[in-house]
């Protein structure tokens, strides 16, 4: 299944926008700002049914208009048009006419890879982020996943909430048992799957990493929790002290992060830029592969200026690693025309360019 039209009204930027893409390599070229990221945007919105930076609707919708909507058919047997329309805050999202009956429901039928600058904050950022960005992994392909996660946030909230209205010591012990009863089962399932994952995605984060770098310098990604070493059960039972005092959850997998490091330093204090944009494609190539690996599909990979940071001989293994057979449907945003014509000049592989 691949995007073979996109339209866009009133989506950031861009009025009104048609595009067709081809299922191999589409390059969209144009200067700052023109919206070459936006358009990488709605195609990740069209199967996440969300932004991947702007979790607010109504900013999405250009200024001073009071709607959007993103349209995109895609080539499959037959054909499937997906219409996400935002209006007087209501969002409606319908497949081949028909308005999906929950959001949830549509979840699954496309994955996206996006890669993008706005990455870096995975590296530099606070564990928020690369919590996000296991988060959404998951949520693409499981929706036990997405469920126990709606689960555990909405039952934290309600436990922070209760701990914030403790004066001093009086707390109601049933009902803090009560909350920690559903956030225990659930809190329990996340840390199972994030285990896993970050165990499979490591499978193929090392061997694309080491190709790209052609170096040895150890990349590791690390999955850092709490519950490593003791169950749920048990650091939540130690914690509530603290709890009460702190007035808000101190333990629990909302407290998860990744551990990058390459050549046993941290990355985020030693890495060069180079080095960190180059973990960075690593990790969402991997992170492509493993849902290749579960769904026996490919994802469409949005690469948002890709070529920027990273050294030419990397730009050229890159090409070299994406434009093999093992890969689908690619959207890669650049502001030189003449880079991407360099850099794929020799492909013979289906291929179309659009400049902005
Ligand atoms: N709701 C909105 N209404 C109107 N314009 C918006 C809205 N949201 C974002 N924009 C604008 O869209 C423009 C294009 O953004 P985008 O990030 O897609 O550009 P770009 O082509 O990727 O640029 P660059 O080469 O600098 O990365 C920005 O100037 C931004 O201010
Ligand atoms: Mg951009």
């Amino acid at each position: 299944m691949y995007l073979s039209r996109l339209q866009l009204y009133n989506f950031k930027n861009h009025s009104e926008l048609s595009l067709n893409y081809c299922d191999g390599i589409n390059t969209i070229t144009g200067a700052n700002g023109i919206g070459k990221t936006n358009i990488l945007d709605a195609v990740h919105y069209l199967a996440n049914a969300k932004s991947y930076f702007n979790g607010i609707d109504s900013q999405i919708i250009q200024h001073n208009k009071d709607f959007f909507s993103i349209k995109g058919v895609f080539e499959s047997d037959p054909a499937t048009e997906i219409l996400v329309q935002f209006e007087t805050g209501k969002k409606t999202l319908k497949k081949n006419n028909k308005p999906y009956k929950r959001l949830i429901d549509h979840i699954g039928l496309i994955q996206t890879v996006f890669i993008t600058p706005y990455d870096i904050e995975l590296v530099l950022g606070s564990s928020e982020a690369r919590r996000k960005f296991i988060d959404l992994t998951l949520c693409q392909i499981d929706k036990g996943y997405l469920h126990n996660l709606s689960i555990y946030k909405k039952t934290l909230d309600h436990r922070n909430a209760l701990l914030k209205g403790i004066p001093g010591n009086s707390i109601d012990p049933d009902l803090l048992d009560s909350f920690d009863a559903k956030l225990i089962p659930a809190g329990n399932f996340i840390y199972h799957q994030r285990k896993l994952f970050v165990d499979t995605l490591m499978q193929f984060f090392t061997p694309v990493y080491n190709f790209l770098s052609q170096s040895d310098e150890n990349p590791i990604v690390s999955y850092e929790s709490q519950l490593n070493s003791e169950d749920f059960e048990t650091v939540l039972h130690k914690s509530q002290r603290s709890d009460i005092s702190a007035q808000r959850s101190t333990t629990g997998i909302h407290k998860d992060d990744l551990g990058f490091e390459l050549g046993n330093y941290s990355l985020k204090k030693y890495g060069s830029q180079g080095q960190i944009k180059s973990f960075i494609i690593a990790l969402k190539l991997a992170q492509y592969q493993f849902f290749q690996s579960l769904t026996q599909k490919n994802p469409i990979l949005l690469l948002d200026d890709i070529f920027e940071k990273i050294d030419v001989d990397r730009a050229q293994r890159l090409i070299s690693l994406i434009s093999d057979s093992g890969y689908g449907q690619i959207i890669i945003t650049d502001t030189h025309t003449s880079r991407v014509d360099t850099h794929f000049k020799d492909l013979d592989s289906n291929s179309v360019h659009h400049q902005l």
